[in-house]
């Protein structure tokens, strides 16, 4: 039987993607009761905070949305059953990691909990269910998604028989950006076959979304352009980062070489900076993922050029690494380091696949001491990130890394200033007052290009920037 109005909608998956997502959803769709499910207690506990500073998710916005319609429209729950049971969409949020072990380990995405959600729905459902992908999943998933759901064809407690049909919808939210980018997207993907359930799906945007900017393709289309247009950005970082070190051995400043090839009409503005390396849960999951698939289809020559752009990023922070300890006389050994950020990317206090994680750990592994400070990341987040041998026991946890409440108490003593996020705070810096706190030579390590190297080194710094010449 198919529904020819959505009343209520449920998301599996109260993440970076399902939180957000939805918010934006229940503020546009008033009349649709939207309930997010996790299995993460710890985490919906925090989505119905009273005090709406404790969200488990940082993101510009984000708060003011979730005050607007919580407990009205908007409902946050583990009783999964339940939201499944009354759904008429559901969308499918859950975390899909790089397989650690077992078959396509290191490259292949886990889908043991997009194949858990998806024995839920089919479980409790009832009649006829919309099941939209959300998460981001390797080519395939969503006829997965329908095998499972197909063979285990139910009847439910009305007697009626369970229905199903499975539709593509990614999400291209850029974490710190994601409310502007659901409110405004560039586009709005759908991929899949049943007209009616398509309609139905186009509708719910149509609350907010222009027509013209709704894409309707065919299932296979639509995974596959998520997967390219995150290999299309990693390559445009990593393409700049590679040059970015050749910059910086010749006398070419990356800022202007940006500017100058953003010009290209054809090449565009966006997404040119040099950092110390891509982060976030999906570039690299993504790549690894089109990596895979090429293998699959014997197509190892494609595989090897989209692994190259994994290549680079991972040797652009080995670089910036090994350049630090350079610089520092070759030796780190004992000497307190600043690193100001450790989420990847600015207004954000997510922190997977951060640089920063990988920077720090080399840093501490050649025996620096690191104050660490984040304007949204905590302790406990980065004691996990770093995840240091004996970290729970060892008395000298506290010798590594420890994480301070300001800038100001991060510098101090310190010999270098390493800016791995660039939170806007870091480029409102007064260089000349923190200097006085810090070890002679003192030096910034700039990876982000937030510096005003000039005043820095006015006031006494010595300045590496990434992508600027240095003697
Ligand atoms: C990305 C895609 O942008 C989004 O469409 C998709 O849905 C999910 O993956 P996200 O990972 O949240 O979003 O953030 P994004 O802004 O793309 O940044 C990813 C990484 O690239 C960050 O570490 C960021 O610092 C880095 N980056 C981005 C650069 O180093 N330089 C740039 O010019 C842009
Ligand atoms: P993303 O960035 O894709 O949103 P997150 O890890 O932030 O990824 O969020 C995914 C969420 O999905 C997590 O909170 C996790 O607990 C939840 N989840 C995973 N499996 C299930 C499941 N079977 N039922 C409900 N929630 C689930």
């Amino acid at each position: 039987m198919f529904n020819n109005k959505i009343k209520n909608i449920c998301c599996i998956g109260a993440g970076y993607v399902g939180g957000p997502t939805m918010a934006v959803f229940a503020n546009h769709c008033l009349n649709i009761k939207i309930t997010v499910s996790d299995i993460n207690e710890k985490r919906i506990n925090a989505w119905n905070d009273s005090d709406i500073s404790n969200l488990p998710i940082y993101e510009p916005g984000l708060d003011t949305l979730i005050s607007r319609s919580r407990n009205k429209n908007l409902f946050f729950t583990t009783n999964i059953k339940e939201s499944i049971a009354e759904a008429d969409l559901i969308f499918l949020s859950v975390n899909t990691p790089t397989k650690s072990k077992g078959i396509g380990a290191g490259k292949a995405s886990d889908l043991k909990w997009v194949e858990a959600s998806a024995r839920q729905i089919a479980k409790f459902s009832r009649g006829h269910t919309i099941v939209v992908e959300k998460s981001t999943l390797p080519v395939r998933t969503a006829k997965t998604i329908e095998k499972i759901l197909s063979e285990s064809q139910e009847i439910d407690e009305n007697q009626e028989k369970k229905t199903f049909s499975v539709l593509s919808n990614p999400e291209f939210l850029s974490e710190g950006n994601a409310i502007n980018d659901l409110e405004r997207p560039d586009r709005v993907l759908i991929g899949g076959e049943d007209q009616s359930a398509i309609n139905l799906l186009v509708d719910l945007y149509l609350n907010w979304v222009p027509r013209e900017k709704i894409i309707l393709t065919n299932i296979w289309s639509s995974e596959l352009s998520k997967l390219t247009a995150n290999a299309f950005l990693a390559q445009r970082i990593s393409s700049i980062n590679a040059i970015s070190s050749l910059c910086e051995a010749t006398g070419a400043d990356i800022k202007q070489v940006s500017k100058a090839i953003g010009m290209d009409t054809r090449i565009g503005n966006k997404f040119l900076l040099p950092g110390p390396g891509f982060g976030g849960s999906c570039f690299q999951k993504d790549i690894l993922n089109l990596v895979y698939l090429c293998e699959y289809y014997n197509l190892h020559e494609v595989a090897a050029y989209w692994e190259g752009v994994i290549n680079i990023n991972n040797w652009q922070k080995d670089r910036i690494f090994k350049l630090i300890v350079i610089k520092l006389f070759g030796t780190v050994f004992e000497k307190k380091l600043a690193i100001l950020g450790f989420s990847f990317k600015a207004n954000t206090n997510d922190t997977r696949n951060s640089a920063s994680i990988q920077i720090c750990k080399n840093l501490i592994e050649e025996g620096a001491i690191l104050s660490i400070y984040d304007p949204k990341v905590g302790s406990n987040q980065i004691d996990e990130d770093l995840n240091l041998p004996f970290h729970k026991t060892n008395s000298k946890k506290n010798m590594q890394w420890t994480k301070t409440d300001s800038i100001q108490s991060a510098i101090k003593d310190c010999h270098a200033i390493i800016i791995l996020t660039e939170w806007d705070e870091f480029q409102k810096i007064q260089w000349e007052s923190l200097i006085k706190k810090m070890k002679r030579p003192a030096w910034i390590f700039d990876t982000r290009s937030v510096v005003d190297v000039s005043k820095a080194e006015q006031a006494g710094f010595n300045v590496w920037q990434i992508g600027n010449y240095t003697s």
